[in-house]
């Protein structure tokens, strides 16, 4: 049988300083549990548009369709901020989501014991949390017609964004959320504005729609959005899985960040229908961005990008067991004090660079056979 295929866009800004230590861990696998991928790569992002005027090539989109998993790191940076917005880096990013039809995006915040202190958030609130977003990501504001920007009749502009779910792309992403909680704690909130919003009344119809005829085993709650920002900062605990829209679990992800300590610590998941082969068609990414503050530094934490790929292990290789073994290197590493600049309490003491950091979880990774 052929060995599973990887498609690896590593992007611009930090994208390729984390993905290089993704590739360590890749080899590690081959080289020392027998795990072969077929790694191929290619050019995302502003690295895209250079060689090609576009962010995404088309042959790229027809790689990304084939593979069994695609590897993201990062797009976008000040280089590219001029650009017109049909070729900026992030409309790569966006086809690939919306051609793949990866509509179920797991977002997972954990808050490692060794981390616990150095959240912005006490250590009682955020010392044990695992909690899991679910983003819908293929719709919503972020893909809505009518869009753009137009001039009317009295020469003022109009910006226009439209916020836009159908029931199918509600109830299948409520269905991924569903089936994550019945692994886990077996409870969903669902966040929207329905106070304001009509497609946040059509989304809490058919959540709850799913929950009744589907899964009524399951603990199903509601809240509005903005209160939900507030209660993931005031308990972040009471949470098990939340299930949100595109741009709301893009905010809420971000702001769920800071209660694990970095945005440099955040994996995601992108999902969709399941391939011929029983598994998602799937794109693996961190959650943050090229963070051009800091790129060519060799600073980044490169954890995020690192647990993306345990995720992929998991949910498009069937590797559970080898995806917890390298969640667990992870672990180990922070307890023994290997920090990033991001990690860095105001204490101070001397960060560790990206590459570092890849190596010292290889060396963990050793360590567990
Ligand atoms: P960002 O996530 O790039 O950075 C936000 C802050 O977090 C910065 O201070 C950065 O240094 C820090 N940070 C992020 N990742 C880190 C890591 N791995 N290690 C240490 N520190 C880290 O967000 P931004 O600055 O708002 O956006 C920069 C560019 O990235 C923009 O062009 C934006 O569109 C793009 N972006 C891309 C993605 C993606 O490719 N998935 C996600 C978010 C933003
Ligand atoms: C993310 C990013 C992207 C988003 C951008 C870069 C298109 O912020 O993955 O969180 O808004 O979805
Ligand atoms: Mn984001």
């Amino acid at each position: 049988m052929a060995n599973p295929s990887i498609l690896i866009l590593a992007g611009d800004g930090i994208g390729p300083e984390v993905m290089a230590e993704v590739k360590k861990i890749i080899t590690w696998y081959g080289e020392k549990r027998d795990l072969v991928f077929d790694v191929s790569e290619d050019l995302v992002g502003g690295a895209a548009y250079d060689v090609h005027g576009v962010p995404l090539a088309d042959e790229t989109m027809a790689k990304a369709q084939e593979v069994d998993a695609v590897m993201l790191g990062a797009v976008g940076g000040p280089k590219y901020d001029v650009l017109d917005f049909s070729v900026k880096p992030e409309r790569g990013l966006l086809r690939l989501r919306k051609e793949m039809d990866l509509y179920a995006n797991l977002r997972p915040a954990q808050c490692f014991d060794a981390l616990a202190d150095f959240s912005s958030l006490k250590k009682d609130v955020v010392a044990g949390l695992d909690i899991m977003i679910v983003r819908e990501l293929t719709s919503g504001v972020y893909f809505g017609q009518p869009r753009g920007i137009t001039t009317l009749e009295d020469g003022s502009r109009v910006g226009i964004n439209t916020q836009h779910y159908t029931t199918e792309e509600i109830r299948r992403v409520a269905r991924s959320a569903f089936e994550l909680a019945k692994r886990r704690g077996n409870k969903v909130c669902s966040m929207e504005k329905a106070n304001v919003m009509e497609s946040g009344i059509l989304w809490r119809e058919e959540v709850q729609w799913v929950h009744d005829n589907e899964y009524p085993e399951v603990e199903l709650s509601h809240m509005f959005a903005d209160n939900g920002a507030m209660q993931l900062v005031r308990w972040p605990k009471q949470f098990d899985v939340i299930l949100t829209d595109n741009l709301f679990g893009d905010i809420l992800s971000d702001c769920a960040a800071m209660l694990t300590g970095s945005l440099g610590m955040l994996p995601s998941a992108s999902l969709g229908a399941p391939m011929a082969n029983g598994r998602p068609k799937a794109m693996y990414e961190p959650v943050h961005g090229s963070a051009p503050d800091i790129a060519g530094q060799g600073k980044a934490n490169p954890i995020a990008c690192i647990l993306s790929f345990a995720m992929a292990l998991r949910y498009s290789f069937d590797l559970g067991d080898e995806a917890t073994r390298l969640e667990k290197a992870v672990e180990k590493v922070l307890a023994d004090g290997v920090r990033t600049a991001d990690l860095m309490g105001p204490e101070g003491g001397t960060p560790v660079s990206t590459a570092e950091m890849g190596d010292k979880i290889r060396a963990a990774l050793d360590a567990s056979l």
